[in-house]
């Protein structure tokens, strides 16, 4: 492929503020030349802000007025199948936010249906943070050793009421009062992504979903205990509900080796053994690169031939864990 790809933008809303900086990134290679959403305020506001000519009301609309290369799909969980559907049927690759689906049945069946037809990378950032990488070399380089056990932690008060008379994670992004599956599904499927390409394949053995906030229809809470294939446990604790915790999302990580240790806190990846090291983010950079490294790899991969990273095989392993703990909890009815 000579000439930048032709990129259409399924979606408009929150989200793609990131997936289009992203997508400026790779001016020359790709761009962004429609975008589609029900929403005319919402595809106004992006389309004058990133220089998008073709506007529509609907994806339908898009995929028959314009000449595309590959698809972006941002839109919400409840709509991505038939989206993705309707995109493999013109034979154009596309990458689609997580969650895949609203369960795991339906991503399953997805994936098969679309296999063979076109190509489908999901879009899991979290797992492309920098220094989520940067651990993933320390461990494959064998720093630490073999893993004996890890925790992930994430604790906020989003869904608390602060003192403007709102809930910080629902103010962000109203949508996440509506959803059933909602912690689990919508925030630590990044997690329990980021835990398997860090550790490997992963079984859930007991998981515990609660709920606080009564202004939303799912869990904000969560106690996973997980095993991985070498016997080690690993376990990810997190709340949007915890008092005098800070309103936005900052990850907590420690990982103990047989030789080392790995330890994220804050803006600091450390890591101790044999030799040390220090390592310092830029959350906000890190957060944008981890929107620009997922369609770096999309369109990379489209170049190249190569296998997405974050294929739909790859994909549903990380959604079996996520259909694990509604099913552990007692709450699998909840779609
Ligand atoms: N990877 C991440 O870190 C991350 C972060 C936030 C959201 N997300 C995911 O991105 C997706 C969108 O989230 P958001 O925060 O932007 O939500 P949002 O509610 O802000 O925006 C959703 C947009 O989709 C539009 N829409 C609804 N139905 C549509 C359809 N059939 N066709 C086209 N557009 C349609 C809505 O009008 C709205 O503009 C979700 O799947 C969410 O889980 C991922």
């Amino acid at each position: 492929m000579s000439s930048a790809l032709r990129i259409g933008l399924i979606g408009a809303g929150w989200v793609t503020q990131y997936h289009l900086q992203a997508w400026q990134k790779l001016a020359g290679e790709a761009q962004v030349i429609a975008i589609a959403d029900p929403s005319a305020d919402n595809v106004a506001a992006r389309a004058d802000a990133f220089g998008i000519a073709q506007r529509f009301a609907s994806a339908q609309e898009m995929l028959a007025g314009c000449d595309l290369d590959a698809v972006d799909i941002a839109a919400p969980r409840a709509v991505h199948a038939e989206l993705v559907r309707m995109v493999a049927e013109r034979g154009l690759p596309v990458i689609c936010q997580k969650p895949l689906a609203p369960t795991l049945a339906e991503a399953e069946a997805l994936a098969h249906d679309v296999a063979g037809r076109t190509r489908l990378m999901v879009h899991e950032n979290w797992r492309f943070r920098d220094y989520y990488r940067d651990a993933a070399g320390w461990i494959r380089d064998g720093r630490i050793g073999q893993i004996t056990a890890a925790r992930l932690t994430l604790v906020t008060s989003g869904t608390i009421l602060d003192f403007n008379g709102q809930y910080p994670a629902l103010a962000r992004q109203p949508f996440m009062r509506g959803e059933t599956r909602m912690l689990v599904a919508e925030v630590l499927i990044h997690h329990l992504d980021t835990l398997r390409m860090l550790l490997g394949p992963l079984d859930v053995t007991a998981a515990t979903l609660t709920q606080t906030c009564t202004e939303i229809a799912g869990e904000d809470g969560a106690v996973i205990q997980m095993q991985s294939q070498d016997g080690a446990g690993v376990s990810l604790f997190a709340t949007f509900a915890a008092h005098g915790a800070p309103p936005s999302q900052s990850d907590r990580l420690e990982i103990l080796g047989k030789a080392g240790a790995i330890r994220l806190e804050g803006s600091e990846l450390q890591l101790f053994g044999a030799q040390g090291e220090t390592r310092s983010y830029d959350l906000a950079a890190s957060y944008q690169g981890s929107y620009d490294a997922t369609i770096a790899h999309f369109v990379d991969a489209l170049h190249s031939g190569a296998p997405f990273e974050t294929s739909p095989e790859d994909n549903l392993q990380t959604l079996r864990l996520v259909e694990d703990c509604y099913r552990l909890s007692g709450r699998e009815n909840r779609t």
